[in-house]
């Protein structure tokens, strides 16, 4: 027979984490391990007879093997349609898209985003919803659950299928649809901006260089930038999709995008320089020397996105994620519409798009969207920058410049301790939470408290609330600290400590941003006892 119904015991370690289930190659690769997380998805969310799913991933190491193993079990579980990207690609938000136009039930993205890849790195698993967005914590919890109680899983045994083709091929009953990736894809990117207006850009002339680290975006960068809107050939750099990302870290920032950076911060810079990650959702902007942090990014577009024509009758709201920076709030109070605060986790924004509510939301971790899919899209912010200094006709500096002086500037950045013992981060938090209460008008450093919480959301749309989600510090004289734990590592505890100060002094809109943050620094390392309990005196990572 070839459905087949196996034997198994729960695996300990399969929580999702900020972005679904995200562990090292090798342990997704141990016996049963990626087999009962697919089951207990599918049981998860209810079974799936009779559905219709989207599979495709970042084209990592392991990517097409996962993929025909999902295959065979979803056929076994009596899906009838699964809708696949060509050679088992599709990049995130290439996939909400799909799920959302073919009105399938959702979908299984294989990536680990940002992480490296490879059988020594990092692979991930995680499902998204009808409305094409990452699952709400209800959803994960019930799957979560189902990992703990799991004793059989069912599969086909058949051979693998040949993904390579376009066209339709069978698993037993289940139709496996083959499409192309990027067509779906570019056609919505041509109904949001002005593809007239960016092609006119570069025939005069504009420069841009792509960095897509060797990872999802490539074919997409190449048909959108270089063959529908006539960027030269060559825009778009590390194009060719590696299972490994060229033995590389497919993050979007000036650490990871060392290429991108030394080329922008050159004499030969082009006029534009951008870069996205392993599975297409994240995006760097960069002008010539200049970089812009994710914060300033989301609260630029949001500031100019009625230039493109899907914003041109504005926006209903907009939405980031707590340790992201207050500028976009300004701009939001300057427009004159509401701005959410929510917890990390592109999966918090999916109600308040749903509900009309917010039409572009982002993140300081590289993330920035809009309502036309339900995941941070990089290309899309790409692509709005583009549409935005097409109708500019000013630069990157310029357009910053516009903001800072209109706005003011919330100079920003992060610190990362990473791989920090788990009961050492546990105890920081601890004792950050037990003195908290008091922290007002306390002095650190050269900085006064002015008052300090742990963030818990609720969810304006239906009610639910997410609590523990980092803590917030400010400080008199308009500066914060966040702390929070990531929710994305794979091994040890990663703390993150993110600063801002907001700076309204016109003489002082550019300034360096590490001496101006020097004093939130201080006071967030002093007030935490970071170094006394963990041991580290710098970060491994600044952004
Ligand atoms: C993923 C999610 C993002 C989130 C980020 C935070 O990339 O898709 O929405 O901002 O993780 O990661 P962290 O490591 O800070 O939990
Ligand atoms: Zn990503």
């Amino acid at each position: 027979m070839p459905m087949q119904t196996v034997r198994t015991t729960p695996i300990e370690g399969q929580k999702p984490g900020t972005s679904g289930l995200r562990k090292k190659t090798a342990v997704f690769r141990l016996p049963h391990f990626l087999e009962n997380y697919v089951q207990s998805i599918f049981d998860g969310i209810g079974g799936i007879e009779g559905k219709t799913l989207v599979v495709g991933g970042d084209g990592r190491f392991f990517n097409d093997d996962a993929i025909q193993i999902i295959l065979r079990m979803a056929s076994a579980n009596g899906a009838v349609r699964c809708i696949v990207g060509q050679d088992g690609i599709l990049s995130t938000p290439a996939a909400s898209h799909l799920i959302r136009l073919l009105e399938s039930d959702g979908g299984l993205i294989l990536s680990a985003s940002h992480n490296p890849g490879g059988p020594n790195a990092d692979f991930g698993l995680k499902y998204n919803g009808k409305n094409g967005g990452p699952a709400s914590e209800a959803i994960t919890d019930k799957i979560f659950a189902r990992t703990q109680t799991i004793d059989c899983y069912k599969i086909v045994a058949a051979d693998n299928i040949d993904l390579s083709t376009l066209g339709t091929l069978h698993i037993e009953g289940m139709a496996v649809d083959i499409v192309d990736p990027v067509s779906d894809y570019a056609a919505l990117m041509e109904t949001i901006f002005d593809f007239d207006k960016i092609r006119a850009l570069f025939a005069g002339g504009f420069t841009m260089c792509f960095d897509a680290m060797h990872a999802v975006t490539g074919p997409y960068a190449h048909t959108i930038l270089e063959d529908m809107l006539g960027a030269d050939k060559g825009t778009v750099i590390n194009g060719l999709p590696r299972s490994d990302f060229g033995n590389g870290h497919p993050d979007p920032n000036p650490i990871w995008a060392k290429e991108l950076m030394d080329t922008m911060y050159s004499g030969a810079a082009p006029d534009f320089g951008a870069a996205s990650d392993g599975d297409g959702d994240r995006n760097m902007i960069v002008g010539p020397g200049t970089y812009i942090t994710p914060s300033d990014s989301l609260a630029l577009l949001t500031f100019k996105a009625h230039l493109a024509p899907a914003y041109r009758a504005g926006l209903s709201g907009v939405a980031r994620s707590m340790p992201t920076s207050r500028a976009v709030d300004r701009v939001a109070e300057g427009l004159g519409i509401p701005c959410f605060e929510t917890p990390t986790g592109w999966k918090f924004f999916g109600n308040l798009l749903d509900a009309g509510k917010v039409t572009l939301c982002g993140e300081e971790s590289a993330g920035t969207g809009s309502d036309h899919v339900r995941e941070k899209d990089g290309l899309w912010a790409v692509l709005l920058w583009l549409n935005i200094l097409a109708e500019t006709k000013t630069s990157v500096a310029g357009l910053m410049t516009d903001l800072w002086a209109t706005y003011g500037r919330c100079y920003y950045s992060r610190l990362d301790y990473e791989n920090v013992d788990s009961d050492k981060a546990t105890q920081l938090f601890g004792s950050l939470r037990a003195k908290l209460d008091g922290l007002s008008g306390q002095n650190f450093g050269d900085l006064e408290v002015e008052n300090a919480d742990e963030f818990e959301y609720l969810d304006p749309v239906d009610g639910s609330t997410s609590a523990g989600q980092g803590f917030r510090v400010s400080f008199i004289g308009q500066s914060r600290a966040v702390f929070r734990l990531s929710g994305t590592g794979t091994s040890g505890a990663t703390i993150r400590i993110y600063l801002e100060q907001l700076q309204t002094d016109a003489n002082h809109l550019d300034d360096d941003p590490t001496q101006v943050l020097h004093p939130v620094r201080d006071a967030a390392l002093e007030l935490s006892d970071l170094a006394a309990i963990t041991g580290r005196t710098k970060p491994d990572v600044i952004t």
